[in-house]
């Protein structure tokens, strides 16, 4: 009985599915045949004059392969609408493949900011927070280097700075955005009207700043990167635009686990850019608004990436051993695995051994271990992505750049800390992956990699574009945010003046 007076709706539940397909399939086909014969651009904002929205399809990382000098449309591979409305600055946060790209013609003009991902207003700070601390000197009043000009970009000092840059990179990124002549992807652009803007940039190079000045010198009372800090937050907190939105749309680049140490706790409420969460509470720092950036890998491949077969060692570890808090972990796999014949696992810090000889080693290596140290990241992924040898995670508390986009158990091994020290877990585990399975990691890290690289002038896909479409992707619920906690503000002073 029960069976059967199931049946009339389960039919009718059908019909109506049924129904709901056509009708969405005839919407879709109608705004399609629309846009192509009369309107383009004006909705879907897919085909412009001199900037083509289009969504690659295949996957994310083919984009390197793409021409820099595109064709005007691409109605194949049209996979969703762009909107240029303000609300909608999130563009295909979720999905996994798909990936959303503004490429510029080769025009070399700037950006239109009504069809970019994330307009960005940043804060005209004097160069001592800036390119001052890479010793630039610009002329009377200048508070920004001519990019115009190529000789005239300062660089970013060498060595282990550089694995926490992303400051930099994404300064020179936004500058570029108003400079014509230089060519990038138009996913963040500058603009000067702040009440236009989706995020405010804090342009300070915090991590240079306690990388180069947390020392004292000569006479000096207290360290510059603490006189920079406090001058900063001086600075915002008077600043209106601070004030309207409590800082929650603000976007601060603190990379070095360090860097401020001093004001990170009164700019808690903006977002940040970090390598990991390691040294935050988890209310001045957490996933639902702050952002994860790669390190700069330091070292450099030069030539092909070998293949299985060419990387005698199978498993590499170079690193300090000997790690204060959730280092411990180093120590006791250093002992259960220094003596096995295939396995490099030595001590040493990048000074000591050279760059150039951990960048061998990695390459001529199956697996590359990313073992918490005195922080749960360190650049030694970023390294070995960079390197093609498979990376192992035995990190707990790690958290991985642009999780939301790349799925990285497609080309890196997790283990957990407590399996990985149960004697020969590890070693087990690893031997026992297939050439086959190997090789589809390999592949999947050559298709990934770009994504960890920062470059001047940014390209499409690279780690500059995919940190602004990270930022782009929190647009939306800090508006929230804001809109909710300024619900009553328009009639405030009413009951002030009474
Ligand atoms: C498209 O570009 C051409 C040449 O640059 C220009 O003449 C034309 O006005 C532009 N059209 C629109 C709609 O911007
Ligand atoms: C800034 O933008 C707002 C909103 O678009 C506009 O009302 C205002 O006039 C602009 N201010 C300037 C100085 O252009």
């Amino acid at each position: 009985m029960l069976e059967k007076s199931m049946q009339p709706s389960r039919f009718l539940l059908c019909m109506i599915t049924v129904s709901m397909f056509v009708l969405i399939s005839s919407y879709v086909f109608l705004l399609q045949s629309s846009f192509s014969s009369s309107l383009p651009g004006s909705f879907f904002g897919i085909v412009l004059n001199k900037t083509s929205v289009y969504f690659n399809s295949n996957s994310v990382s083919r984009s390197d392969e793409l021409p820099n000098n595109l064709p005007l449309s691409f109605p194949t591979n049209i996979r969703k609408p762009k909107s240029s409305t303000q609300n909608n600055v999130c563009q295909d946060c979720s999905s996994n493949n798909d990936e959303m790209r503004l490429l510029q013609q080769g025009s070399k003009k700037t950006c239109d900011p009504n069809q970019v991902i994330l307009r960005v207003f940043m804060y005209d700070l004097p160069p001592q927070f800036h390119f001052g601390l890479l010793g630039w000197n610009g002329k009377i009043g200048q508070i920004w280097p001519d990019l115009s000009n190529p000789t005239d970009i300062p660089s970013y000092p060498g060595g282990l700075n550089v694995q926490h840059s992303m400051e930099y990179w994404l300064t020179l990124d936004l500058l570029s955005s108003s400079t014509p002549g230089v060519e990038r992807p138009c996913s963040a652009v500058r603009v000067n009207n702040v009440s236009q803007a989706d995020i405010i940039f804090v342009p300070f190079f915090s991590s240079l700043s306690y990388n180069r000045h947390s020392k004292l010198h000569g006479t000096e009372k207290v360290n510059m990167n603490k006189i920079l800090q406090s001058k900063l937050v001086q600075f915002l907190m008077h600043r209106d635009e601070w004030k309207r939105s409590g800082g929650k749309d603000h976007l601060i680049v603190a990379h070095h686990p360090n860097s401020m140490l001093d004001a990170r706790k009164k700019l808690g409420s903006a977002m940040f850019v970090l390598a990991d969460f390691g040294r935050y509470s988890a209310q001045i720092a957490n996933l639902d608004k702050d952002i994860i950036a790669p390190y700069k890998h330091v070292v450099r491949i030069g030539g092909n990436s070998v293949p299985f077969e060419e990387r005698p060692t199978l498993v590499y570890f170079q690193g300090a051993i000997y790690r204060k808090d959730g280092g411990v972990i180093r120590q006791k796999l250093y002992h259960l695995l220094k003596d096995e014949k295939d396995v490099h696992f030595t001590y040493g810090s990048v000074h000591d051994n050279g760059i150039g000889k951990v960048g061998q080693g990695m390459t001529s290596s199956k697996f590359c271990l990313n073992i918490a140290g005195d922080t749960p990241s360190s650049n030694r992924l970023f390294d070995a992505i960079a390197s093609h040898c498979v990376p192992v995670i035995i990190s707990d508390e790690i958290e991985l750049p642009y999780e939301d986009v790349l799925d990285y158990s497609e080309f890196c091994i997790f283990v957990r800390e407590s399996d990985a020290l149960k004697k020969g877990f590890l070693l087990d585990l690893l031997r026992g992956i297939k050439h086959q399975h190997w090789n589809k990691m390999w592949e999947k890290l050559k298709e990934v990699e770009h994504h960890f690289e920062y470059r001047y002038p940014s390209q499409p896909g690279d780690a500059v574009e995919m940190i602004w479409k990270a930022v782009s992707c929190k647009v939306p619920s800090i508006r929230l945010r804001v809109h909710r906690q300024n619900r009553f503000r328009p009639f405030e002073h009413i009951g002030k003046i009474i």
